[in-house]
């Protein structure tokens, strides 16, 4: 059975994002956890040098964890290309340059893959929850869908304007929040760590 997560714990959010930790922090409260940041305590952020988003999230996890003396959960995530081999993948932000440009990384996407006659795309998200005596336990969400051309919908961030859910007739870009947040890749893997770490 997979290690559990005590009512009244304190957890590091291994993310320097404060986006991504009100939305965790949300997630979580209702188990009785409080989250606290990495940037907050003033944790570094170490690289992200694995070849695959659960590597990135182990990484991060263990890496707050240890600096920290708390439990410590990470998530790393992207877009993954089919006709690209899975690219850009743990590429996704560093696609976008340093001016976090995704019109541009969208467009790199379109030209590489408009030839290959393959639309298949997803999103994937990996969680890893890592105690400071190393253990971990890492979950996976994943949505599959294509990709279209040209990006629909000003909602989101990131490729969301590009991914088209399977199914679905309105791209990431033009979903309602919510309805997105319930059923995203993010989602599917924060289900599985609540029905793992707080059964
Ligand atoms: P990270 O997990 O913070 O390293 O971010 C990975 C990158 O993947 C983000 O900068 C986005 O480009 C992309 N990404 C991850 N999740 C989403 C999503 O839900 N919509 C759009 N882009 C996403």
């Amino acid at each position: 059975m997979a290690r559990q997560l005590a009512r009244g714990s304190r957890l590091v959010i291994a993310t320097h994002n404060p986006g991504k930790l009100a939305e965790i922090a949300d997630l979580l409260a209702p188990h009785g956890v409080s989250a606290i940041s990495a940037g907050e305590l003033g944790l570094p952020e170490p690289e992200e040098t694995a070849p695959d988003f659960t590597g990135n999230a182990r990484l991060k996890a263990l890496a707050a964890a240890a600096a920290s003396g708390l439990p410590a959960l990470a998530d790393d995530s992207g877009f993954c290309v089919a006709a690209l081999g899975g690219a850009p993948g743990v590429f996704s932000a560093r696609w976008a340059g340093p001016t976090k440009d995704f019109a541009e990384a969208m467009r790199r996407v379109h030209h590489d893959a408009a030839e290959a006659g393959d639309a298949r795309a997803w999103f994937a998200c990996a969680l890893c929850l890592a105690w400071p005596d190393a253990h971990t336990e890492t979950f996976f969400g994943r949505v599959d869908g294509t990709w279209v051309w040209p990006p629909r919908g000003e909602r989101g961030f990131g490729y969301d304007p590009m991914f088209l859910p399977a199914g679905g007739a309105l791209t990431y870009g033009e979903t309602a929040p919510d309805e997105k947040h319930a059923t995203s890749h993010r989602a599917r893997a924060f289900k599985q760590l609540l029905a793992s770490c707080f059964a």
